[in-house]
């Protein structure tokens, strides 16, 4: 039994082949365009994600060289597209997650944020998809085609189906986190008119493809940041990853009943499947890697991956903070406006420093987030499992164990959303499950409680200057 897995992100796709016994036998990358025309406004060419899609999982097969028995498809989750029915053409840009223009729509619905975050367990924020699918529908006028999450759009694309999954569901604002239905009164607060994907589990068969050669299953559909909750075999109450991926999403296994966050977090479901459904609760860092991106781009580092060459070199940031919030920020503060900062800035900083300074500040908001999720457990998180393609930067794995002050389990292999999806499919199709990952690589703190207290003090106060900034 071979799966194909793909995790459609952000900044690209990923392909893996898996079989029964875990093994990798390939995998494919394939980058999508995203293009940020404005201020706020951050979106994606719909057809480069379908591309990716089809061709990156095409590559992965060819390089197995074996036949495949299921496609598996992990989703960026809050990502809409309007598009028409009947041919499947997009008829908008794809607006990413990451876009704060739909921040009008959550202002003139200030008066229901309680009710809405009641219903839902999230924050009115422009983050979530049906803030942006309101903004969206107000642009095209009624009758332009269906809005909906990106899933929903590829898997029309592969399957035929109009369907969606209950974890992408439950980050869209719309869907009742208790019953894991849609919320007729979520749509009618929005005004949405929206026709309903079907939500499935995430251990269901939802249709066929031939795209990838033969007819095959699609199942296990799921969002990204549960796919790797769930790869990362966090299955008690209080187990927690983060996914060091564009950005960070920290989550952590709420149990068997919704947690309604009394700090400010994101509360949504972990994962159902037949006889059984989880919540999570969880926080967001919206750029992590994309910081890193962003720093190549303007030329203060010459490539992501020299982070470490350079932030390495070096034991401390010269007193330099950096504030990673260039796509706003999230729980627990939900500031859409907020912007990112270096602070501190003096003469003795080098570029050295400066990457440090981004290690840290990445770091820094985990630990935020990771503080806010105890705070609302009433449990300290006693170790964190990490994931992602940053998780290969050893410099920020030890500072984020330095700062949490516990162990970091980062896991053998980056891809684990992937895996994830490829379980839950391989669960649907024989209800067997991928054998446990190899053991993680265990990073401990080696300063002391006070260093990180000290550390996280100082970004804290970089972290207030930016959110006046943006008043
Ligand atoms: O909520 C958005 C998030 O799930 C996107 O993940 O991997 O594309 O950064 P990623």
């Amino acid at each position: 039994m071979n799966i194909l897995a793909i995790d459609q992100g952000t900044s690209s796709t990923k392909a893996l082949v898996v079989d029964a016994g875990g093994t990798v036998l390939a995998e494919a990358d394939h980058p999508v365009t995203v293009t940020t025309p404005a201020p706020g406004a951050v979106e994606v060419d719909p057809m480069s994600l379908l591309t990716s899609v089809v061709e990156g999982g095409r590559r992965a097969v060819a390089a197995a060289g074996v036949r495949i028995d299921g496609v598996a498809l992990a989703n960026q989750g809050e990502t809409v597209l309007a598009w028409d029915r009947t041919d499947g053409k997009p008829l908008s840009p794809g607006i990413v997650w990451q876009d704060r223009r739909a921040r009008t729509v959550c202002d003139s619905l200030a008066d229901h944020a309680g009710r809405l975050t009641a219903l839902t367990g999230l924050p009115l924020d422009p983050y979530f998809s049906a803030p942006k699918m309101r903004w969206l529908r107000d642009r095209l006028g009624t009758g332009a085609g269906v809005v909906t999450t990106t899933d929903t759009w590829l898997l029309h694309h592969l399957t035929g189906e109009f369907v969606t999954d209950a974890t992408t569901a439950s980050r869209s604002m719309l869907l009742d986190l208790d019953t894991a239905e849609w919320s007729g009164e979520a749509f009618g607060l929005f005004g949405l008119d929206e026709p309903r994907p079907r939500i499935a589990r995430n251990d269901e068969i939802v249709g066929e493809t031939g795209v990838y050669g033969t007819a095959v299953p699609v199942a296990g559909i799921v969002v990204d940041q549960q796919a790797a909750l769930w790869a990362q075999r966090c299955r008690e109450p209080g187990d927690a990853k983060c996914t060091y991926g564009t950005g960070a999403f920290l989550l952590a296994n709420a149990g068997g009943a919704p947690v309604r966050s009394a700090h400010g977090l994101t509360s949504s479901l972990a994962w159902d499947l037949a006889g059984e459904r989880r919540w999570c609760l969880d926080g967001q860092a919206y750029t992590a890697g994309q910081a890193l991106t962003w720093l190549s781009t303007v030329g203060l580092i010459d490539n992501p991956a020299d982070l470490d060459v350079l932030g390495g070199t070096v034991g401390d940031t010269a007193g330099v903070a950096f504030v990673p919030s260039l796509a706003g920020l999230g729980a627990p503060h939900w500031r859409p406006d907020a912007t990112g900062a270096f602070v501190g800035l003096n003469l003795a900083a080098s570029r050295a420093h400066l990457a440090r300074a981004v290690c840290v500040g990445i770091a820094a908001q985990v630990v935020d987030l990771a503080d806010t999720v105890a705070a609302d457990l009433g449990l300290p998180l006693p170790r964190l499992r990490a994931d992602g393609g940053l998780t290969r930067s050893r410099v920020l794995m030890q500072i984020q164990a330095d700062l949490l002050q516990t162990p970091v389990e980062v896991a053998h292999a980056p891809h684990a959303t992937a895996l994830g999806a490829a379980d839950l499919a391989l669960r649907a199709l024989t209800g067997a499950s991928l054998p446990p990952p190899p053991p993680a690589r265990v990073v401990t703190p080696e300063r002391t409680a006070q260093w990180a207290q000290e550390q996280m003090a100082h970004w804290r106060s970089a972290l207030d200057l930016t959110r006046r900034w943006s008043e």
